[in-house]
């Protein structure tokens, strides 16, 4: 049955408040997918100790180096970094930045340097990396002069934007030393080498592609951005590029998906009289939408007009899409596939069915939000690479449904079937399908999908060819929201130390789909926790978490512990290697535990309670993202975010005159970073 309600503060973006205040109830499902398997075996590496050191830490016998870093030119002929600079290594300005690596890199993908399907595998000497940008931090990025926090001046306000958004490279590898290295492009415009930012031009196309919020922002921003740069060279494309770049994906026709998460948080109001805001806001649907995704002020810094919603009103509508990027042709725009879903996208997981349609997994990545799945209309064409680049704009687009009996079904998200439901004080009918896509959280919770405690990553093993397995796992970071208190069957609650009540979900969990007929269309699933995040020595582990709470952080669930070894926090990321065995990054563990955000590699298969190692860990102030094996199995790839943005108290940097506090990598002002790891044997990774 639909979950009735009309308060949209269910549906707020709350993913900006990490530490709240809850308390909570639940049933637990005492389920397990797999009862037959045999226990599960540890990964072979000796493991890192816990530690909030200022570098990265890796195990015994193993080596990491930088691969690339925060304003690292993308071609030949650029300014050298200046590394004794406070802030950016080079002029902060829009122009730069568009040509060098940007801030907050999340996640990484890895694409053969020619295609071929399926994809080659083993060793290779050369292939193209893109890497979302998710963020920047004004205070780090452009700290300003004079005792000034941050510099506010146009150059460094339009040069922050660009800091976002995605980067293009090609990498060389020499498989005997293990090294791999970005290979510049001779010329900006000249190879593959390229930035997608918050200014490039884009395509929308879906059910959405004409909605009334899309046309009124994108006439906007080409008036803008056309006045700075020109009007778009392709017809119908708008200037509002991506940013917020979470995690992301890469399709089986070689091109990249980036999840546009936080967009909410780019936009300010200069005017809040404005007659053009008015105007948004007698519309009762824009007005849930601006509640629901509180899309203002979050810098009050100010910056480009066409972030200015008192100018563009409408310019949210433009963000929270699944984003098409071809790594081979940069002639092609970047797709926005509203088909997919405007939410605060994590990722978009990429798996072939069993008839060949293409399925993306996304999550919603914000307190009591959604899983979704999208199922193209059509199917993969593995002999034309560029007919593939249509798959993603016709589907059906599902949320998850849970039910306390282990069982699961995906719910159509459709206007006739949301406006099918009852509609409470505040709530609008959905003009089209179009509309249900840019509406996407209010018809999830119409149509009665199950609330999750933060969804980010959602990932799905496959074959050689892309094929999925069916099994998919959930990463749910955790949920401090006081509407989120309760939890529900998928998303317990750990009990008070004194036993008179429930945690909040402080440490997060996994939870696990099993698709119906392992075929990832299927409409239905089975589903159980695979494991909970936390300290498995006790089913009541106090800690003091870096609020100075003493907290159940226990990884246990109806009475037995569903992991044995390390413990960690808030898992984010997932990968998967080819032993199967899940590779996980977290963000938020040292909220719990007084160590830094790293990998945990713990096996996919076997029944519980699952062995935890932790492979590595980050320095002071980043979280650990986009976990990424080269196909040879020898290279770990990871990013290092925020790096040096949080003191070991949880303290954010505020511009201070001693500067952030870490210093990594360089020894200089921090950079945040793209590393592998390799064995110094040269051997199998996490063996
Ligand atoms: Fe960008 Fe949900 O982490
Ligand atoms: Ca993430
Ligand atoms: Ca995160």
């Amino acid at each position: 049955m639909p979950v009735r309600s009309n308060n949209f503060a269910d549906l707020a973006c709350e993913s900006l408040s990490r530490r709240g205040f809850l308390t909570a109830t639940a049933a637990l499902p005492a389920l397990s997918l797999m009862t037959s398997e045999a226990d599960a075996a540890p990964a072979g590496f000796k493991a890192v100790a816990e530690n909030r050191l200022d570098t990265v830490v890796v195990p015994e016998g193993y080596a990491w180096q930088p691969l690339i870093s925060w304003g690292d030119p993308l071609f030949e002929g650029m300014a050298p970094l200046d590394l004794t600079k406070r802030g950016a290594p080079f002029a902060f300005t829009r122009a730069e930045q568009e040509n060098r690596f940007g801030t907050h890199n999340d996640m990484l993908a890895l694409f053969p340097a020619n295609w071929a399907y399926p994809w080659p595998e083993g060793s290779v000497t050369r292939a193209i990396m893109c890497v979302n940008h998710e963020a920047v931090s004004p205070f780090m990025a452009a700290p300003g002069n004079d005792g000034q926090p941050i510099d506010t001046s146009v150059e460094a306000l339009e040069a922050l934007y660009a800091c976002m958004g995605v980067s293009v490279f090609d990498v060389a590898h020499d498989p005997a030393s293990g090294a791999w290295s970005v290979v510049k492009g001779p010329a900006v415009g000249v190879g593959r080498n390229r930035r997608v930012t918050p200014y490039s031009e884009v395509v929308f196309d879906g059910s959405a592609a004409n909605h009334p919020w899309i046309a009124k922002a994108g006439a906007v921003v080409n008036e803008v951005e056309g006045a700075r740069s020109g009007a778009p060279k392709v017809k119908g494309a708008i200037k509002a590029g991506t940013f917020q770049n979470c995690a992301g994906g890469f399709t089986p026709w070689g091109t990249y998906l980036t999840a546009e998460e936080n967009f909410n948080n780019q936009f300010f109001t200069s005017d809040k009289a404005s007659p053009a805001l008015a105007e948004a806001q007698a519309d009762a649907a824009f007005a849930v939408d601006q509640s629901i995704y509180r899309y203002d002020n979050v810098w009050r810094l100010g910056g480009p007009a066409q972030f200015d919603l008192s100018r563009n009103p409408h310019g949210p509508s433009l963000y929270g899409w699944i984003v098409e990027i071809d790594p081979y042709d940069p002639d092609w725009r970047p797709h926005k596939h509203t088909a997919l879903g405007r939410k605060c996208n994590e990722c978009a997981a990429t798996v072939l069915s069993k008839t060949n349609k293409a399925v993306v997994y996304t999550g919603d990545d914000s307190n009591n939000q959604f899983v979704y799945k999208f199922v193209s209309r059509d199917t993969f064409d593995p002999t034309n690479r560029i007919a593939n680049r249509a798959l993603l704009t016709h589907g059906t687009l599902y949320a998850a449904r849970l039910e306390a009996d282990g069982t699961g079904r995906w719910i159509a998200l459709t206007a006739a079937a949301a406006n099918r439901v009852p509609r409470g004080p505040g709530e609008t009918a959905f003009a089209d399908d179009g509309d249900v896509m840019v509406r996407c959280r209010e018809a999830a919770l119409r149509l009665g999908a199950t609330k999750m405690d933060r969804p980010e990553d959602v990932e799905s093993p496959t074959d050689g060819s892309f094929r999925g397995t069916g099994t998919v796992f959930v990463m749910c970071t955790g949920n401090l929201s006081d509407s989120g208190r309760a939890g529900n069957v998928a998303n317990p609650r750990r009990k008070t130390i004194a036993g008179d009540g429930l945690e909040r979900n402080y440490q997060g969990h996994i939870v696990r789909f099993e698709e119906a007929r392992q075929d990832p269309a299927a409409l239905t699933f089975t589903w159980d926790i695979f494991a909970v995040a936390g300290d498995p020595s006790a089913e009541v582990a106090p800690v003091t978490n870096l609020e100075g709470q003493v907290v159940n952080a226990s990884s246990w669930l109806n009475g037995k512990p569903t992991t044995t070894g390390d413990r960690f926090a808030m898992p984010d990321n997932i990968t998967f290697d080819h032993r199967k065995f899940c590779w996980i990054t977290t963000d938020g563990t040292p909220e719990t535990f007084p160590c830094n955000d790293g990998v945990y590699v713990l096996p996919m298969v076997g029944k519980g309670p699952r062995p935890v190692k932790r492979f590595l860990t980050v320095p002071i102030g980043a979280e650990c993202c986009g976990p990424l094996l080269a196909w040879d199995q020898k290279t770990f790839f990871c990013g290092v975010q925020h790096v040096g943005a949080e003191n070991v108290k949880g303290q954010n940097y505020r511009g201070e005159a001693t500067g952030p506090y870490s210093n990594f990598p360089n020894g200089g002002w921090p950079r945040d970073s793209v590393i592998f790891v390799r064995r110094q044997d040269g051997g199998t990774v996490g063996t």
